[in-house]
């Protein structure tokens, strides 16, 4: 089958409502955290994409059973330090940074050696971010240069350790506190705000660990389990970055709106909406419940005439992290420059995303001054493609596709865009709602 899009028409007006997939940081975080209760624990809404899947895969290699349905997944734990598994076991990770950052936590006890691989794309990502703090409880690691694979032993006897998390990285910072569940002792971290999702798991299921909030850190503290974590139920909520292609999509249409139902907007996930209001789209949020400490709600969008420049503040970063290629493109068509900076960990991603960022704005004749960190975004409102755009290698980095997507239907042009089945890693149901959309 093509494995790719061919786009040259703008989307029609819409007025619609839609569910999203679920959130892909709690699908993966709640498979690594049931592994560890002692019994069955189930979740509904579950993200069915690649990612997940070899979260899965990996656990059941690590003796883990699980059994899936089309209603709910259920994952059947073996306690805290639990794994079950042979000798020369190979994980492999496939594209996923935040399973294979993850897991290592999981790991530090490993008992026989565990390599981890991953795809072309997340082995050129850096792991010494989590093997450096990783080693301070006793493991051993063995890697290429900091990157995958890498091989793990653990330790019978790992210690607490004091750990500051500089880069705002949620997955260095959970990586971190995973290990911490089975280290006897107390463990502090000290970490730059990012996504939260695994203090609230961790809060919730009434492991003792105390957080304290200050201006531009979080103090974590958290104690090694002395019992078992309770098999839990969990209903995973919509991925607010998954949902973001189709908030940008609606705000740069004409003469459309949309309604996106139950979207986690965990205060430390909603930078893109903030962004979005500062550049003058109008947003609302209605029906916010609270559910297991992560917030939910119905978010609604309609098309934006006037999109205002943007100079970004860079405390949103690390919550709007996943959503700046499509800040970008709304960016695009803002009436004059707009300036992101402090964003050199964008690089780090599947793909070098501040670079492809750039590069398809500059094929959409939109100029940019790009640096290690920051990149200046000269907007056109009224900017109207007409020529042949094509986007290949860009490492199947699922959110420049669906980026690209977005791009194709709201500003013209004729695109050819490679690798569609990328959308697979993180929202396979993207397209069939583009579908749905363009009616
Ligand atoms: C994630 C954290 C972020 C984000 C990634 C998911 C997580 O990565 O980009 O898609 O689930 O913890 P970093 O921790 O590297 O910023």
């Amino acid at each position: 089958m093509k494995n790719f899009i061919e786009i040259s028409r703008l989307i029609k007006p819409f007025k619609k409502t839609i569910s999203i997939d679920g959130d892909k940081s709690l699908s993966i975080r709640w498979a690594l955290i049931a592994s560890q209760a002692k019994g069955k624990s189930r979740s509904k809404n579950l993200l069915k994409s690649e990612d997940v899947m070899n979260t899965l895969n990996c656990l059941k290699h690590l003796g883990i059973k699980n059994k899936f349905s089309n209603q709910y997944c259920e994952i059947i734990g073996n306690g805290i330090n639990g794994f079950n598994y042979d000798k020369r076991l190979t994980l492999d990770a496939g594209n996923s940074g935040t399973l294979a950052r993850l897991i290592l936590g999981l790991l530090v006890h490993a008992k026989n050696k565990i390599k981890i691989k991953g795809d072309k794309s997340l082995s050129r990502r850096d792991f010494l971010r989590v093997t450096k703090p990783l080693k301070n409880f006793g493991a051993y690691f063995k890697t290429k240069s900091g990157k995958l694979p890498i091989d793990i032993i653990g330790t019978n006897s790992s210690k607490p350790i004091k750990y500051f998390e500089k880069r705002g990285s949620a997955q260095c910072k959970s990586s971190v506190m995973l290990a911490a569940l089975n280290t006897k002792g107390t463990t502090i971290i000290k970490a730059k705000k990012s996504r939260n999702h695994t203090e609230l798991l961790m809060k919730y299921l009434g492991v003792p660990i105390k957080i304290e909030s200050r201006k531009k850190y979080d103090l974590i503290k958290i104690e090694g389990l002395k019992k078992n974590i309770q098999p839990f139920n969990y209903n995973i909520p919509s991925d607010i970055s998954s949902g973001a292609f189709f908030l940008v999509l609606t705000a740069l249409s004409k003469n459309s709106n949309l309604v996106i139902k139950n979207i986690n907007i965990n205060p430390s996930r909603i930078g893109i909406l903030k962004i979005l209001k500062l550049m003058g789209v109008n947003i609302k949020i209605q029906r916010e419940k609270k559910y297991k400490g992560e917030k939910i709600a119905d978010v609604s969008i309609e098309s934006q005439n006037k999109i205002y420049p943007i100079n970004c503040p860079k405390n949103l970063n690390s919550y709007a992290i996943d959503e700046f290629l499509l800040i970008f493109l709304v960016a695009a068509k803002a009436n004059g420059i707009s300036y992101f900076k402090d964003l050199s960990e964008l690089n780090q991603k599947e793909s070098p995303r501040l670079t492809w960022g750039s590069k398809i704005l500059n094929k959409m004749g939109i100029k940019t001054v790009l640096t290690k960190d920051s990149i200046k975004i000269f907007g056109n409102p009224n900017l109207k493609i007409n020529k042949k755009i094509v986007i290949k290698n860009f490492l199947k980095d699922h959110r420049v596709f669906m980026t690209c997507v977005v791009a194709a239907l709201t500003f013209g042009g004729k695109w050819k865009i490679y690798d569609k089945d990328s959308v697979n890693t993180s929202f396979p149901s993207f397209l069939r709602i583009v579908k749905k959309l363009n009616k």
